[in-house]
């Protein structure tokens, strides 16, 4: 990956939540570099700070210490409108898709807003659909459907793939994809996966993806870094670290997929 631009990384990027007695560092001094186009998976057990890494990536978050760079240049969105400006090039899919949408708007509303975001505010009413069409259909969603619905009228699965037309529509530079666990079963969980990695492949974008599952992160990944307790403790490519782990952390992330060394199945991923 090192002839690849870095477009994200971070130097000691810190969290600690709380006060005094009460801390919790939630993330603890974290380095990485992020190249253009590259599929990294960030690995840790549960509570070990990948989501509050990613808030932090798009700004959610503030961090405690430590800074970010986008592109070779230190991060400032200050105001609204900087942190605007960069959302049009880093996105995320979130866990709990609840608390990514403002859920009293409408789906095409949602939509809309993606196009506008992109400068498509004075395009015509119908190429406007005709670019909702486009992006429902990528992932297998009607949008005469999905018109004059609401998010929260959605299955888990139908709500996943909604957030993947967003991107669709957005089509930022860094996509951080804070993977589903329990809204969505193993077979829409394939589904999605499949449409991350195919719009990716169209794209380009750079794929940040977040699990606790180190097989998945073998599959699809080019980078890996494994997380606990807040820290980087191993990182390297997916060949290296999985298949050559200096951690007994890792090892043990690893231990718990029987099937790591067998070919991967995309309809079996659990
Ligand atoms: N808003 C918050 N206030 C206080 N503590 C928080 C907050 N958000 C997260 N934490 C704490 O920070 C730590 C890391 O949480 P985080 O959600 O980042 O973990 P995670 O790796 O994403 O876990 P999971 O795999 O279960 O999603 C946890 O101990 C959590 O309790
Ligand atoms: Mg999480």
């Amino acid at each position: 990956m090192a002839e690849r631009d870095i477009c994200l990384n971070g130097t000691g990027l810190t969290k600690v939540f709380g006060l005094r007695r009460q801390q919790t560092v939630a993330v603890d001094h974290v380095d990485f570099e992020f190249h253009e186009g590259e599929i990294i998976s960030i690995v840790g057990e549960s509570g070990s700070g990948k989501t509050t890494l990613a808030k932090m990536l798009l700004g959610l978050v503030n961090s405690t210490e430590g800074e970010v760079y986008f592109k070779g240049v230190k991060r400032d969105i200050g105001s609204q409108g900087k942190k605007r400006e960069y959302w049009k090039n880093i996105q995320a899919i979130f866990q709990d898709p609840f608390s990514s949408y403002n859920i009293f708007n409408k789906i095409d509303t949602v939509l809309l807003d993606c196009i506008h975001m992109r400068g498509g505010r004075k395009l015509p009413g119908a190429k406007k659909v005709e670019l909702m069409t486009e992006a429902c259909g990528f992932v297998n969603l009607k949008f005469a459907e999905m018109t004059n619905k609401y998010p929260f009228e959605l299955s888990g699965g139908q709500m996943q793939r909604l957030m993947i037309a967003r991107i669709f529509l957005l089509k930022p530079k860094i996509l951080i994809a804070d993977e589903p666990t329990s809204m969505i079963d193993a077979c829409s969980r394939a589904t999605i996966l499949e449409m991350l990695l195919n719009l990716r492949n169209e794209t380009g974008m750079t794929l940040i993806f977040i699990t606790h599952d180190i097989g998945l992160a073998y599959f699809i990944s080019d980078s890996v870094y494994i997380m606990e307790h807040g820290r980087f403790v191993e990182r390297g490519s997916a060949e290296d670290v999985i298949m050559h782990p200096r951690e007994a952390y890792t090892r043990r992330l690893i231990n718990d997929v029987p099937k790591i060394h067998e070919e991967w199945d995309l309809s079996s991923v659990e």
